[in-house]
Protein backbone atom coordinates (compact mmCIF):
# COMPACT_ATOMS: atom_id res chain seq x y z
CA UNK A 1 0.00 0.00 0.00
CA UNK A 2 1.59 3.52 -1.05
CA UNK A 3 0.35 5.15 1.87
CA UNK A 4 2.61 3.17 4.04
CA UNK A 5 5.65 4.90 5.30
CA UNK A 6 7.10 1.65 7.79
CA UNK A 7 6.35 -1.93 7.72
CA UNK A 8 7.37 -3.84 10.67
CA UNK A 9 6.93 -7.83 9.72
CA UNK A 10 7.76 -10.69 12.05
CA UNK A 11 10.06 -8.01 13.88
CA UNK A 12 12.37 -10.14 16.81
CA UNK A 13 15.07 -8.91 19.04
CA UNK A 14 16.25 -10.87 21.80
CA UNK A 15 18.71 -10.05 24.32
CA UNK A 16 21.45 -12.81 24.92
CA UNK A 17 22.13 -12.15 28.70
CA UNK A 18 24.09 -14.94 31.33
CA UNK A 19 20.11 -15.39 32.97
CA UNK A 20 19.11 -16.28 29.60
CA UNK A 21 17.62 -14.91 26.17
CA UNK A 22 14.79 -12.26 26.93
CA UNK A 23 12.91 -12.05 23.78
CA UNK A 24 11.81 -8.72 24.48
CA UNK A 25 10.31 -8.61 20.75
CA UNK A 26 8.81 -11.38 19.75
CA UNK A 27 6.86 -11.86 16.38
CA UNK A 28 5.92 -7.93 16.22
CA UNK A 29 3.87 -6.89 12.73
CA UNK A 30 2.60 -3.34 12.14
CA UNK A 31 2.67 -0.60 9.80
CA UNK A 32 2.91 3.48 10.06
CA UNK A 33 0.99 5.12 7.51
CA UNK A 34 2.30 8.90 5.85
CA UNK A 35 1.20 11.48 8.38
CA UNK A 36 -0.38 9.69 11.23
CA UNK A 37 0.41 9.15 14.77
CA UNK A 38 0.48 5.35 15.77
CA UNK A 39 0.84 5.03 18.94
CA UNK A 40 2.51 1.70 20.59
CA UNK A 41 1.01 1.02 24.63
CA UNK A 42 1.55 -1.83 27.22
CA UNK A 43 3.01 -2.09 30.42
CA UNK A 44 6.23 -1.47 31.48
CA UNK A 45 8.74 -4.02 29.71
CA UNK A 46 5.99 -5.33 26.84
CA UNK A 47 9.01 -4.27 23.89
CA UNK A 48 7.90 -0.95 23.07
CA UNK A 49 11.15 0.48 23.30
CA UNK A 50 13.16 -2.45 22.52
CA UNK A 51 10.38 -2.01 19.16
CA UNK A 52 11.77 1.35 18.76
CA UNK A 53 15.31 0.99 19.03
CA UNK A 54 15.26 -1.80 16.44
CA UNK A 55 13.64 0.52 13.92
CA UNK A 56 15.78 3.71 14.46
CA UNK A 57 19.21 1.06 14.59
CA UNK A 58 19.90 0.82 17.81
CA UNK A 59 20.13 -2.22 19.50
CA UNK A 60 23.43 -3.16 20.91
CA UNK A 61 24.48 -5.87 23.08
CA UNK A 62 23.39 -8.23 24.08
CA UNK A 63 20.59 -7.28 21.92
CA UNK A 64 20.42 -8.81 18.29
CA UNK A 65 17.31 -8.58 15.78
CA UNK A 66 17.17 -12.00 14.97
CA UNK A 67 14.78 -12.30 12.54
CA UNK A 68 12.19 -10.07 10.72
CA UNK A 69 11.83 -7.18 8.06
CA UNK A 70 11.55 -3.55 8.83
CA UNK A 71 10.32 -1.74 5.50
CA UNK A 72 10.87 1.72 4.64
CA UNK A 73 9.54 3.60 1.92
CA UNK A 74 10.21 -0.17 0.21
CA UNK A 75 13.24 -0.46 1.48
CA UNK A 76 14.28 -3.52 3.97
CA UNK A 77 16.35 -1.36 6.83
CA UNK A 78 17.84 -4.48 8.19
CA UNK A 79 19.47 -5.38 4.97
CA UNK A 80 21.23 -1.63 4.68
CA UNK A 81 25.11 -1.29 5.58
CA UNK A 82 25.86 0.23 8.76
CA UNK A 83 26.97 3.44 7.13
CA UNK A 84 23.41 3.84 4.82
CA UNK A 85 21.28 3.02 8.54
CA UNK A 86 23.25 5.40 9.85
CA UNK A 87 22.29 7.95 7.28
CA UNK A 88 18.49 7.44 7.14
CA UNK A 89 18.79 7.36 11.57
CA UNK A 90 20.00 10.72 11.27
CA UNK A 91 17.89 12.66 8.62
CA UNK A 92 14.89 10.43 7.81
CA UNK A 93 14.13 8.96 10.90
CA UNK A 94 14.32 10.70 14.40
CA UNK A 95 13.64 9.66 18.01
CA UNK A 96 13.23 12.02 21.25
CA UNK A 97 13.66 10.30 23.94
CA UNK A 98 12.08 10.69 27.61
CA UNK A 99 14.57 12.71 29.17
CA UNK A 100 16.22 15.20 26.66
CA UNK A 101 18.90 15.83 28.54
CA UNK A 102 20.55 12.85 27.50
CA UNK A 103 20.81 13.98 24.19
CA UNK A 104 21.48 17.92 24.11
CA UNK A 105 24.97 18.23 24.62
CA UNK A 106 25.22 20.46 27.97
CA UNK A 107 28.50 23.00 27.24
CA UNK A 108 26.38 24.39 23.80
CA UNK A 109 23.65 26.84 23.62
CA UNK A 110 20.14 25.64 22.20
CA UNK A 111 20.80 27.51 19.52
CA UNK A 112 24.27 26.20 18.56
CA UNK A 113 23.26 23.19 18.85
CA UNK A 114 20.63 23.74 16.47
CA UNK A 115 22.07 25.99 13.83
CA UNK A 116 24.95 23.17 13.82
CA UNK A 117 22.27 20.45 12.78
CA UNK A 118 21.31 22.76 10.37
CA UNK A 119 24.54 23.43 9.00
CA UNK A 120 24.95 19.99 9.09
CA UNK A 121 21.63 19.24 6.86
CA UNK A 122 21.12 21.82 4.63
CA UNK A 123 24.78 22.92 3.75
CA UNK A 124 26.91 19.59 4.77
CA UNK A 125 29.07 21.96 6.92
CA UNK A 126 30.09 19.59 9.68
CA UNK A 127 31.77 22.38 12.26
CA UNK A 128 30.32 25.26 12.80
CA UNK A 129 33.49 26.89 13.06
CA UNK A 130 34.31 26.40 10.22
CA UNK A 131 30.71 28.64 8.83
CA UNK A 132 30.91 31.86 7.50
CA UNK A 133 29.32 34.54 9.95
CA UNK A 134 26.44 35.60 7.25
CA UNK A 135 25.31 31.98 6.95
CA UNK A 136 25.09 31.50 10.95
CA UNK A 137 23.36 34.07 11.26
CA UNK A 138 20.59 32.71 8.48
CA UNK A 139 20.55 29.77 10.12
CA UNK A 140 20.11 31.06 13.49
CA UNK A 141 17.37 33.10 12.50
CA UNK A 142 15.35 29.63 11.24
CA UNK A 143 16.36 28.41 14.82
CA UNK A 144 14.29 30.83 15.92
CA UNK A 145 11.32 30.07 13.63
CA UNK A 146 11.80 26.67 14.71
CA UNK A 147 11.60 27.26 18.03
CA UNK A 148 8.35 29.19 17.42
CA UNK A 149 7.02 26.52 15.78
CA UNK A 150 7.15 24.87 19.07
CA UNK A 151 5.66 27.09 21.05
CA UNK A 152 9.02 27.82 22.97
CA UNK A 153 8.22 31.01 25.29
CA UNK A 154 10.70 34.14 24.48
CA UNK A 155 12.41 32.17 21.50
CA UNK A 156 15.26 35.15 20.91
CA UNK A 157 16.23 34.40 24.00
CA UNK A 158 16.33 31.12 24.76
CA UNK A 159 18.08 30.34 21.51
CA UNK A 160 21.23 31.35 23.86
CA UNK A 161 20.65 29.29 26.86
CA UNK A 162 21.96 26.14 27.78
CA UNK A 163 19.92 23.06 28.69
CA UNK A 164 20.45 23.69 32.78
CA UNK A 165 18.98 27.20 32.25
CA UNK A 166 15.58 25.49 30.78
CA UNK A 167 12.43 23.52 32.31
CA UNK A 168 12.08 19.66 31.04
CA UNK A 169 9.25 21.26 29.37
CA UNK A 170 11.45 23.88 27.26
CA UNK A 171 14.10 21.42 27.01
CA UNK A 172 12.01 18.90 25.38
CA UNK A 173 10.84 21.28 23.20
CA UNK A 174 14.45 22.15 22.85
CA UNK A 175 15.30 18.75 21.39
CA UNK A 176 11.84 18.17 19.16
CA UNK A 177 13.05 21.58 17.23
CA UNK A 178 16.74 20.06 16.54
CA UNK A 179 15.27 16.75 15.39
CA UNK A 180 12.61 18.82 12.91
CA UNK A 181 15.82 20.60 11.80
CA UNK A 182 16.76 17.46 9.77
CA UNK A 183 13.45 17.37 8.26
CA UNK A 184 12.36 13.80 9.27
CA UNK A 185 9.49 11.74 7.83
CA UNK A 186 9.30 9.65 11.02
CA UNK A 187 9.78 10.86 14.45
CA UNK A 188 9.77 8.04 17.01
CA UNK A 189 8.35 9.50 20.47
CA UNK A 190 9.36 6.94 23.52
CA UNK A 191 7.19 8.36 26.41
CA UNK A 192 8.31 11.73 25.27
CA UNK A 193 5.76 13.36 28.43
CA UNK A 194 6.26 10.97 31.17
CA UNK A 195 8.68 12.88 32.96
CA UNK A 196 6.68 16.56 32.54
CA UNK A 197 4.04 17.54 34.90
CA UNK A 198 -0.02 17.54 33.38
CA UNK A 199 -0.14 21.13 31.65
CA UNK A 200 3.55 20.71 29.72
CA UNK A 201 2.40 17.42 28.92
CA UNK A 202 -0.75 18.77 27.42
CA UNK A 203 1.69 21.30 25.76
CA UNK A 204 4.23 18.77 23.75
CA UNK A 205 1.45 16.56 22.95
CA UNK A 206 -0.47 19.72 21.46
CA UNK A 207 3.24 20.17 19.42
CA UNK A 208 3.15 16.48 18.05
CA UNK A 209 -0.10 16.85 16.50
CA UNK A 210 1.35 20.18 14.94
CA UNK A 211 3.57 18.81 13.36
CA UNK A 212 1.72 15.75 12.16
CA UNK A 213 -1.02 18.29 10.90
CA UNK A 214 1.54 21.04 9.40
CA UNK A 215 4.14 19.01 8.19
CA UNK A 216 3.10 15.97 7.26
CA UNK A 217 5.25 13.75 9.81
CA UNK A 218 4.02 10.46 10.75
CA UNK A 219 5.31 9.83 14.57
CA UNK A 220 5.67 6.46 15.89
CA UNK A 221 4.29 7.33 19.78
CA UNK A 222 5.25 4.84 22.52
CA UNK A 223 3.32 5.44 26.11
CA UNK A 224 2.17 3.48 28.89
CA UNK A 225 -0.49 6.21 29.24
CA UNK A 226 -3.83 4.98 27.24
CA UNK A 227 -4.65 9.30 28.33
CA UNK A 228 -2.20 10.14 25.93
CA UNK A 229 -3.28 7.35 22.98
CA UNK A 230 -6.72 8.55 23.33
CA UNK A 231 -6.15 12.52 22.58
CA UNK A 232 -3.41 12.25 19.88
CA UNK A 233 -3.23 8.59 17.85
CA UNK A 234 -4.87 7.81 14.90
CA UNK A 235 -4.22 4.33 15.47
CA UNK A 236 -3.01 2.31 18.19
CA UNK A 237 -1.23 -1.27 18.65
CA UNK A 238 -1.52 -2.82 21.96
CA UNK A 239 1.37 -4.72 23.28
CA UNK A 240 1.83 -7.35 25.30
CA UNK A 241 5.24 -9.50 26.51
CA UNK A 242 6.85 -8.65 23.64
CA UNK A 243 3.79 -9.02 20.98
CA UNK A 244 1.26 -7.17 19.40
CA UNK A 245 -2.13 -8.20 20.32
CA UNK A 246 -4.33 -5.60 19.10
CA UNK A 247 -4.19 -3.03 16.43
CA UNK A 248 -7.14 -0.82 15.58
CA UNK A 249 -8.41 3.20 15.23
CA UNK A 250 -7.92 4.63 18.11
CA UNK A 251 -11.65 5.45 18.18
CA UNK A 252 -12.09 1.74 17.72
CA UNK A 253 -10.02 0.36 19.97
CA UNK A 254 -11.32 2.77 22.81
CA UNK A 255 -14.77 1.77 21.81
CA UNK A 256 -14.99 -1.94 21.17
CA UNK A 257 -11.94 -3.89 22.79
CA UNK A 258 -11.65 -6.94 21.53
CA UNK A 259 -8.30 -8.90 23.25
CA UNK A 260 -9.07 -9.35 26.71
CA UNK A 261 -5.79 -7.63 27.68
CA UNK A 262 -7.03 -4.76 25.92
CA UNK A 263 -10.43 -4.86 27.91
CA UNK A 264 -8.61 -5.39 30.94
CA UNK A 265 -6.16 -1.91 30.40
CA UNK A 266 -9.28 -0.10 29.56
CA UNK A 267 -10.93 -1.03 33.03
CA UNK A 268 -7.70 0.00 34.91
CA UNK A 269 -8.23 3.50 33.97
CA UNK A 270 -9.80 5.81 35.47
CA UNK A 271 -10.77 8.49 32.96
CA UNK A 272 -11.94 6.08 30.77
CA UNK A 273 -14.50 3.82 33.02
CA UNK A 274 -15.28 6.80 34.96
CA UNK A 275 -16.44 4.95 37.75
CA UNK A 276 -13.27 4.88 39.58
CA UNK A 277 -15.38 2.66 42.69
CA UNK A 278 -15.52 -0.54 40.43
CA UNK A 279 -11.88 0.00 38.83
CA UNK A 280 -10.55 -3.23 38.23
CA UNK A 281 -6.92 -4.51 37.36
CA UNK A 282 -5.56 -7.27 35.63
CA UNK A 283 -4.76 -10.23 37.87
CA UNK A 284 -1.81 -11.93 38.09
CA UNK A 285 1.74 -10.31 36.72
CA UNK A 286 3.61 -9.17 33.69
CA UNK A 287 5.77 -12.76 32.52
CA UNK A 288 9.26 -13.20 32.27
CA UNK A 289 10.83 -13.03 28.57
CA UNK A 290 13.25 -15.55 29.66
CA UNK A 291 10.74 -18.24 30.31
CA UNK A 292 7.42 -16.97 28.75
CA UNK A 293 4.15 -18.60 29.00
CA UNK A 294 3.26 -21.38 26.23
CA UNK A 295 0.97 -20.37 23.47
CA UNK A 296 -0.67 -17.04 23.98
CA UNK A 297 1.42 -15.22 26.51
CA UNK A 298 -1.43 -13.69 28.01
CA UNK A 299 -3.21 -16.63 28.96
CA UNK A 300 -2.40 -17.26 32.62
CA UNK A 301 -4.16 -13.90 33.56
CA UNK A 302 -6.90 -14.66 31.02
CA UNK A 303 -10.34 -14.72 32.43
CA UNK A 304 -11.22 -16.45 29.01
CA UNK A 305 -8.59 -19.25 28.85
CA UNK A 306 -9.43 -22.24 26.48
CA UNK A 307 -7.28 -25.42 26.13
CA UNK A 308 -5.56 -23.92 23.25
CA UNK A 309 -4.44 -20.75 24.46
CA UNK A 310 -1.64 -22.62 26.03
CA UNK A 311 -0.75 -24.36 23.17
CA UNK A 312 -0.61 -22.22 20.31
CA UNK A 313 0.25 -19.01 19.79
CA UNK A 314 -2.71 -17.31 18.32
CA UNK A 315 -2.40 -15.13 15.37
CA UNK A 316 -3.10 -11.57 14.36
CA UNK A 317 -6.28 -11.72 12.52
CA UNK A 318 -8.63 -8.91 11.11
CA UNK A 319 -12.00 -9.23 12.84
CA UNK A 320 -13.38 -5.93 11.22
CA UNK A 321 -12.05 -3.47 8.51
CA UNK A 322 -8.76 -2.11 9.70
CA UNK A 323 -9.31 -4.04 13.45
CA UNK A 324 -6.50 -7.00 14.11
CA UNK A 325 -6.82 -9.02 16.84
CA UNK A 326 -4.47 -11.78 18.28
CA UNK A 327 -6.42 -14.17 20.42
CA UNK A 328 -8.32 -17.47 20.15
CA UNK A 329 -11.67 -16.14 21.19
CA UNK A 330 -12.02 -14.78 17.49
CA UNK A 331 -10.38 -17.55 15.80
CA UNK A 332 -6.77 -16.50 15.34
CA UNK A 333 -5.53 -19.95 15.26
N1 LIG B 1 19.99 -4.17 27.17
C1 LIG B 1 19.14 -5.11 27.60
N2 LIG B 1 19.58 -6.26 28.12
C2 LIG B 1 18.74 -7.21 28.54
N3 LIG B 1 17.40 -7.10 28.52
C3 LIG B 1 16.89 -5.97 28.01
C4 LIG B 1 17.72 -4.90 27.53
N4 LIG B 1 16.93 -3.89 27.11
C5 LIG B 1 15.66 -4.31 27.31
N5 LIG B 1 15.62 -5.55 27.85
C6 LIG B 1 14.44 -6.32 28.23
O1 LIG B 1 13.54 -6.31 27.13
C7 LIG B 1 12.20 -6.26 27.60
C8 LIG B 1 11.47 -5.13 26.94
O2 LIG B 1 12.02 -3.89 27.40
P1 LIG B 1 11.53 -2.48 26.88
O3 LIG B 1 12.51 -1.50 27.38
O4 LIG B 1 11.29 -2.52 25.42
O5 LIG B 1 10.14 -2.29 27.63
P2 LIG B 1 9.12 -1.06 27.53
O6 LIG B 1 7.83 -1.62 27.00
O7 LIG B 1 9.74 0.04 26.78
O8 LIG B 1 8.91 -0.70 29.06
P3 LIG B 1 8.78 0.73 29.79
O9 LIG B 1 7.32 1.08 29.68
O10 LIG B 1 9.19 0.46 31.18
O11 LIG B 1 9.66 1.71 29.08
C9 LIG B 1 12.29 -6.15 29.12
O12 LIG B 1 12.09 -7.43 29.65
C10 LIG B 1 13.68 -5.67 29.35
O13 LIG B 1 14.14 -6.11 30.60
MG1 LIG C 1 10.37 1.94 27.32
Amino acid sequence: MSDVLLKVEDLHTYFYTYEGVVKAVDGVSFDIRKGEIFGLVGETGCGKSVTALSIIGLIDEPGRIVSGKIIYKGKNLLELSEEERRKIRGKEISMIFQEPMTALNPVYTIGDQIVELLLLHEEGIANIKRAPKELKEEKKKKAIEMLKLVRMPDPERTIDSYPHELSGGMRQRAMISMMLATKPSLLIADEPTTALDVTVQAQILNILLDMKEKLGISILLITHDLSVIAEVTDRVGVMYAGNIVEIADTYALFDNPRHPYTVGLLQAIPSVTEKKEELKYIRGSVPNLIYPPSGCRFHPRCDYMMPICKKEKPKLVEIEPGHYVACHLFGGE
